[in-house]
């Protein structure tokens, strides 16, 4: 029975993975080249938000079944599972993802192991990777056809990572040997007891599932946000337009909510990502449509500067705009390619003097954007404002009362980037209140 499990590369997915293995009863060893950051683990300390994993991470290390270190050799030695959960970022200077961690945490492992074990990957990568690493591990590995490679990718989202992991919705593993099959299927006995899915598979389609799940979800919401830019040619409204079009099954509602559109460590990356490597291997033609829902997605926080312009009188030069969230989505911190962000600095390169709060995301983007104004609550980002914005659907503005908050503005405009609030009561209290895709008055 495979007990002893480690986890390569602490950060967002890593963290999260060798938590809940820990959770599943296994004995887990986190390893990371960042000494500090395995230091603040070891502690119990999370460096980033997410709801639940800080109290889990807690449990494992104090349980005595999570453990961290930073040595590879350590790792080789403990581990009967290894899961390669290292970052892919986006290459600087070019749309295609950048492997380098990846092929560093294979070059310094595969030499160390000398006795049999399974190495998972989970991070996402462009199709053909796994089969290359797999050689690379044939070639560097003393314990031969004994140390064999598997592809399981994540599909875990931020604010839902513990349960999306302990309970995903499936899990996919390519594999090139029962073995291989019967381990993972050991890994996993627990949510697969509860009847989650596991779709058996080779390399190249394990590794297209994620890929292709994070180019359905946001065609979907690019999909939605074209669909807004229609509405407001012809006065339509794209709330009602996305309720509607929710209630036919084969549609759904669910990842289709218009705004602001996405950002983020994933979405974002992953596309251009796809976009790169399926045009060298020949098949451009057929992503091409991605390029597209990238442009639709950035043109919304275009989109969204021009309306909090609008709201100003026609320049935002001078004017006072506060700003609700930061981060790139609710129960986050990350501010990696928010759209959030990316508005507000917008408007502040416009001559705005911007001044923002986010319920979890300020250290990070002060640390950022020093140049934006932080303030420690919605209500004081919103003193003196002409306009106000909500840009991340944190669930406490929607409870911020327009009649308070009002008092503190110096004009009533609010433009609602994430169609969070109830247009009816913030123009009940004298407010002009806007949103992408809506008609800037009530209908009747
Ligand atoms: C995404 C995927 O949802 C996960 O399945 C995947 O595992 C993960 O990327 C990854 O590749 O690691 P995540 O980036 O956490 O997860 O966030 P999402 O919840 O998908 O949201 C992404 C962005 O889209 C956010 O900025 C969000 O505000 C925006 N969004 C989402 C919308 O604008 N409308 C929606 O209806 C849904």
């Amino acid at each position: 029975m495979a007990r002893r499990v480690t986890v390569l590369g602490t950060g967002y997915l890593g963290t999260t993975h060798a938590a809940c293995m820990a959770e599943l009863g296994f004995d887990v060893l986190g390893v990371d080249v960042d000494a500090a950051r395995i230091a603040a683990l070891a502690d119990g300390q999370l460096p980033f938000y997410e709801p639940g994993l800080e109290a889990s991470l807690e449990r494992g290390v104090r349980s005595g079944r999570l453990r961290f270190t930073t040595s590879f050799q350590e790792a080789a030695d403990f581990g009967d599972v290894h899961f390669c959960c290292v970052g892919t970022p986006q290459r600087s200077g070019s749309s295609g993802a950048d492997l380098s961690q990846l092929d560093g945490c294979i070059e310094a492992l595969a030499p160390l192991l000398s006795r049999p074990c399974l190495i998972v990957g989970k991070s996402t990568v462009p199709a053909g990777t796994a089969a290359r690493l797999a050689e690379l591990l044939a070639r560097l590995a003393p314990a031969g056809t004994d140390a064999e490679l598997a592809w399981n990718p994540e599909f875990l989202r931020e604010g839902h990572a513990v349960t999306d992991t302990l309970r995903p919705e499936r899990i996919v593993v390519g594999v090139r040997s029962a073995r291989a099959e019967a381990i993972l299927r050991e890994v996993y006995a627990e949510p697969l007891a509860a009847g989650v899915p596991f779709v058996v598979t080779d390399f190249a389609t394990a590794e297209l599932v994620k890929v292709a799940a994070n180019a359905f979800l946001a065609t979907k919401i690019s999909f939605i946000n074209a669909m807004a830019e229609v509405c407001e040619a012809v006065g339509a409204d794209v709330a009602s337009l996305a309720e509607s079009l929710s209630y036919d099954h084969r549609i759904g509602g669910a990842g289709m909510r218009p705004g602001l559109g996405f950002g983020g460590g994933c979405l974002p990356k992953d596309i251009r990502a796809f976009g790169t490597w399926a045009a060298e291997l020949g098949a451009g033609e057929a992503v091409s449509f991605l390029a597209e829902m990238d442009t639709i997605n950035t043109r919304r926080r275009t989109r969204m500067v021009e309306l909090a312009s609008e709201l100003a009188g026609g320049s935002l030069e001078g004017r006072n705009v506060g700003i609700l969230g930061l981060a790139f989505k609710p129960d986050s911190d990350d501010i990696r390619d928010s759209p959030a962000l990316d508005v507000a600095m917008g408007m502040h390169r416009l001559g705005a003097r911007v001044t923002a709060f986010d319920p979890a995301a300020m250290d990070r983007a002060r640390q950022a954007h020093p140049e934006l104004e932080y303030a420690s609550s919605a209500l004081s980002a919103a003193t003196d404002a002409d306009v106000l914005l909500v840009l991340t659907e944190w669930p406490e503005f929607r409870q911020v009362d327009p009649e308070v908050i009002g008092k503190a503005v110096a004009r009533r405009n609010i433009a609602d980037g994430r169609h969070l609030l109830d247009p009816a009561l913030w123009r009940a209290a004298g407010w002009t209140y806007r949103a992408l895709g809506r008609p800037a008055e009530a209908a009747f």
